[in-house]
């Protein structure tokens, strides 16, 4: 697009949210459950934290790959968007499926993103709006054109069962959404990231990294589990949810007034309720659902944001905020003018369009282990490939039957 002063104008690009999704463990675990394992009950757990019940991933092969996988689907359904055209997988999570690779380039395998990048992205239950913050930098600067942000746990499996400290809080699950470059102008308007790390120790899994590696020791003493002051983290919390919030309306100028919905980090009620007092929010524009969940760390947005969605809480030019705080201590909030179009029912063989190309990406997946083993067991100690080593030995033959003196 020329501009009048026969320079190229920048063209403006816009990330809107326009698809989302959320994975769930089937399993419910009740305050009650939890009465029968450790020394809490319904009555302390709800008044405390307003948490009712949480999802639970009591499925072995259900992880944090399994579940991200199924809400980034979720939210390529919903966008009706190919994996295929997915430049980048941005997968927030504080319970990776391994130290490395990262559960971003797992789920980039089941969902047959050939083109996309991908990478694992830490800090903690703030990281969904980190990953956000990141998908509008670069498709404004025109590196990407549609990106994946998830946020997915399995906290579950680094939680100390015995501890009623902890144990009672947390939940499994997974969001994701869909950012994509537009021309409309709305979108992700702005966001504000922080961190705090003298304040690591409040909330930490001490052992597992190269600090303190698996030892036999580690695991005896429960290194391995969350650990955490959780009054310091309350204090942390609702302080800096409102501070944050007012900082991202302010760089889009907008103002309290102009929320219509803001969706916290769903950790506790009382933080979510002590928070919004400050900032003057009515209960109406305020999403809450740890009741359901509890603390899905990264995930818990993601999951909120769909479900205010399902509920229609959200319209076109609506101005919205989310924002969280966590583990590091990090913190981050955005502002976004909610701009989705609305959601188009697709055609009935596109669910079958979709399930065959996933079936292919897990084709494509084996085929290319295998290809892999089967290059690797051709390859010799010396590390040439087999056509090499044939190569050379008919050179090596050729030369002693040159040498060989003919028979008269
Ligand atoms: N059941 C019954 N009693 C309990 C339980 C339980 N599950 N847990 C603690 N108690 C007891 C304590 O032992 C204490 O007893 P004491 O007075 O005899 O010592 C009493 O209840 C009060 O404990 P407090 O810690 O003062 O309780 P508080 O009202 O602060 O609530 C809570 C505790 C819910 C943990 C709160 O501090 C909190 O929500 N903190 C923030 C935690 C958080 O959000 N963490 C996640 C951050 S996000 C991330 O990155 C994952």
């Amino acid at each position: 697009m020329a501009g009048s002063n026969g320079k190229y104008a920048p063209m403006q690009r816009y990330a809107q949210i326009v698809g989302w999704g959320k994975a769930l463990p089937d399993r419910i675990v009740t305050n009650s459950d939890l009465e029968q394992i450790v020394d809490t009950n319904d009555e302390w757990i709800r008044s405390r934290t307003g948490i009712q019940q949480r999802r639970i991933a009591v499925d072995p092969n259900e992880t944090t790959a399994t579940l991200a996988t199924k809400a980034a689907r979720a939210a390529l359904e919903v966008a009706d968007v190919p994996a295929a055209r997915l430049d980048l997988i941005i997968c927030s999570t504080s319970s990776p499926e391994h130290i490395f690779p990262s559960t971003a380039s797992l789920v980039q395998d089941a969902l047959g993103a050939t083109s996309a990048g991908a990478f694992d992205l830490s800090a903690a239950c703030s990281g969904f709006v980190y990953g956000l913050s990141l998908a509008k930098g670069m498709i404004a600067s025109g590196q990407a054109d549609n990106i994946i942000v998830i946020g997915s746990e399995t906290l579950s499996r680094i939680i100390d069962w015995s501890d009623r400290n902890t144990c009672v809080l947390f939940g499994d699950g997974a969001g994701a959404v869909l950012v994509q470059a537009s021309p409309v102008p709305g979108g992700v308007l702005s966001t504000v990231l922080g961190s705090d790390g003298s304040g690591g120790d409040l909330l930490i899994v001490p052992a597992g990294g190269s600090r303190q590696p698996a030892t036999l020791e580690t695991v005896a003493s429960g290194q391995h589990f969350t650990k955490m002051d959780g009054r310091a983290v309350f204090r942390f919390a609702t302080r800096i949810m409102a501070e944050a919030t007012r900082e991202v309306l302010e760089k889009a100028n907008l103002s309290i007034d102009d929320i219509d919905l803001i969706i916290p980090h769903q950790a506790n009620e009382r933080i979510i309720r002590s928070a919004m007092k400050q900032l003057g929010l009515p209960p109406e524009k305020v999403f809450i659902n740890v009741q359901y969940y509890g603390n899905t760390s990264t995930a818990s947005i993601p999951i909120a944001l769909t479900e205010a969605l399902d509920q229609k809480r959200l319209k076109p030019n609506d101005n919205m905020v989310m924002v969280g705080f966590g583990a590091g201590l990090t913190w981050a909030a955005t502002a976004i003018k909610w701009a989705a179009p609305e959601v188009q029912e697709a055609p009935l063989w596109r669910a079958g369009q979709r399930s065959a190309e996933y079936g292919l990406a897990r084709v494509r997946s084996r085929f290319l282990q295998f290809s892999r083993k089967v290059e690797g067991s051709l390859i010799t100690e010396e590390g040439d490939a087999w056509s090499e080593v044939l190569s050379k030995r008919i050179t090596a033959w050729r030369e002693t039957r040159e040498e060989e003196p003919e028979e008269e």
